[in-house]
């Protein structure tokens, strides 16, 4: 008997073991399937696009300084600040707001500087606007960064003409008033700027609209601001208006050749409007209700992307994300008209928050714009003077450049949690996709302030893959920052934290990092 009580005890005791084992196997609390041979959909470069509003020293300081200033420049636009960008392979910049472009009347800022008026900028800091930086400035400035345009027509305080003789200005090549304007104005050719928005928050200061008056507005402007492939976009709700979105959508309908892109703005506030935090001064809780407010953009994608499949089910209309990104208090002794904020290790974590999601979303996502360029909330580069920082998001969007332009792998992720005061969210945000040269790169990000996280990926369908590379954006604290006449704190590093074998891929990914591993044949 007791033989046979202990057999069963071994054999009980073995299959516990065995069971354990392979518990073990299947539980794998990080996983993510990148199903490699699935890829359909291209993420379009334009999601790498930025904003530069006339606002604070975004445009003025900025990028443009002016022909006699000290700083080195061309036409005025300053050389460091454009060699820079040029790093980050920006795809498309909107100009000229923002709130500003509904009050924006583009003939004061043509022809002869001297001779264009000045106005007061009275959405930021009510300082003098001298009109020094218009049209031609814009476009040069974007020619020389190797970007596309993206403008902003005032529907708020403007006419339907107003904005059909600027696309004309910009666009024609007929004999025509305006084309003659230009050329007299120093431009043969025409631009042929095809990104087009149609108003700016015109729920609110672009000219408290409801949406039915907006929409029938809409289709005016639209209708005249007229040109071969031109792509019209138009005004969102405030967030999360979905009736507006719904009312626009709907009312065009039968209006589909005048309506391309449908704008959505989304800001991560810490902790709302009314209680922003300090860029650089911040604690856990501050960190984790910014991880929170981001993650809330994929929830508000989704819903909008229902809405327009509702409304457009052949994904005509792309949906464009033409302000986002982080808006903390300005730093102190800093103009609160110019929102000048620094740039952290959690700005790097939720650039690439904001971008996963994106990616993962590019059948609809046409087209996303950080706010904004240089100077101005979550900024690519800060400047002082003549000096001039990189900031962590800089470099996130350096570090994902590869994403530009390739096929969007889908991925399956599970992951354990980032826990704080009772609260969780999902610790681990991810993207991936092919190049064109077959290379599949892998972005993860890890928004857990404290702990490293061991991830297991599963490069589904992908070929035998071997040749390998990693790089990392992360700092030892979660405030640092990159600040003038000192040595870069944060900025991309070579990463070897991972293998690969049997198209497995194994990260130990760092806590508040964000990677990018390439993967070749
Ligand atoms: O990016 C700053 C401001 O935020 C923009 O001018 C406006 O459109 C938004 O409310």
């Amino acid at each position: 008997m007791n033989i046979i009580k202990s057999l069963l005890f071994v054999l009980f005791s073995f299959s516990t073991i065995s069971l354990t084992a392979a518990d073990n196997q299947t539980e794998k609390s990080n996983r993510i399937v990148v199903n490699a041979d699935l890829g359909t959909e291209t993420i379009s470069k334009f999601i790498y696009g930025h904003f530069a509003e006339h606002l604070g020293h975004c445009i003025y300081g900025g990028i443009y300084v002016g022909e006699d200033s000290d700083i080195p420049n061309t036409r005025g636009i300053r050389n460091d600040v454009v060699a820079a960008l040029k790093e980050i392979a920006p795809s498309v910049v909107r100009w000229p707001g923002g709130c500003f472009a509904d009050t924006y009347h583009w003939k004061d800022g043509i022809g002869p500087q001297a001779a264009r008026p000045s106005i007061v900028n009275t959405n930021w800091g009510g300082v003098t606007e001298d009109n020094s930086f218009g049209t031609h400035e814009f476009l040069d400035f974007c020619e020389l960064i190797g970007a596309e345009p993206y403008i902003c027509a005032n529907v708020g305080s403007g006419t339907v003409q107003e904005a059909a003789e600027w696309v004309e200005y910009v666009n024609s090549n007929a004999s025509s008033p305006m084309t003659e304007l230009r050329k007299k104005n120093g431009r043969e050719k025409p631009w042929n700027v095809k990104y087009w928005a149609v108003g700016n928050e015109s729920w609110g200061c672009g000219g408290n609209m409801t949406p039915d008056y907006y929409t029938d507005l809409y289709k005016r402007f639209s209708t005249y601001m007229r040109g071969r492939g031109l792509y019209r976009v138009a005004s969102g709700g405030t967030d999360p208006d979905f009736e507006w979105t719904e009312t626009v959508l709907r009312k065009t309908q039968k209006f589909r050749n005048l309506i391309q892109g449908y704008s959505f703005h989304y800001y991560t506030f810490c902790h709302g409007w009314d209680d922003k935090t300090a860029a650089t001064q911040f604690n856990e809780n501050d960190w984790f209700y910014t991880m929170k407010n981001t993650l809330v953009m994929e929830e508000r994608l989704e819903r909008h992307i229902a809405l327009m499949d509702e409304y457009d089910p052949e994904n005509r209309i792309g949906l464009i994300a033409d302000e986002w990104g982080n808006w903390f208090t300005v730093e102190p002794g800093t103009n609160p008209g110019f929102l000048y904020q620094q740039n952290t290790v959690r700005d790097a974590v939720t650039a690439a928050l904001y971008l996963n999601i994106f990616n993962n979303h590019a059948k609809r996502v046409k087209m996303a714009n950080i706010a904004q360029f240089v100077n101005v909330l979550q900024a690519m580069i800060l400047t002082k003077d003549d000096q001039m920082v990189k900031t962590p998001t800089f470099y996130v969007f350096k570090m994902y450049k590869v994403h530009h332009d390739a096929t969007l792998l889908p991925i399956n992720l599970t992951c354990d949690d980032y826990s704080y005061d009772g609260m969780t969210l999902p610790s681990i945000s991810a993207s991936a996709s092919q190049a064109k040269d077959g290379a599949i790169h892998v972005s993860l990000c890890n928004i857990d302030m404290h702990n490293n996280r061991s991830v297991e990926i599963d490069l589904r369908g992908s070929d035998n893959l071997s040749k390998t590379s990693g790089e990392i954006v992360t700092a030892p604290k979660e405030n640092d920052y990159n600040d003038f006449g000192q040595p870069e704190k944060v900025n991309i590093q070579k990463f070897t934290k991972f293998s690969v074998k049997n198209n497995i891929l194994k990260v130990d990914l760092p806590a508040k990092s964000v990677v990018t591993i390439t993967l070749n044949k």
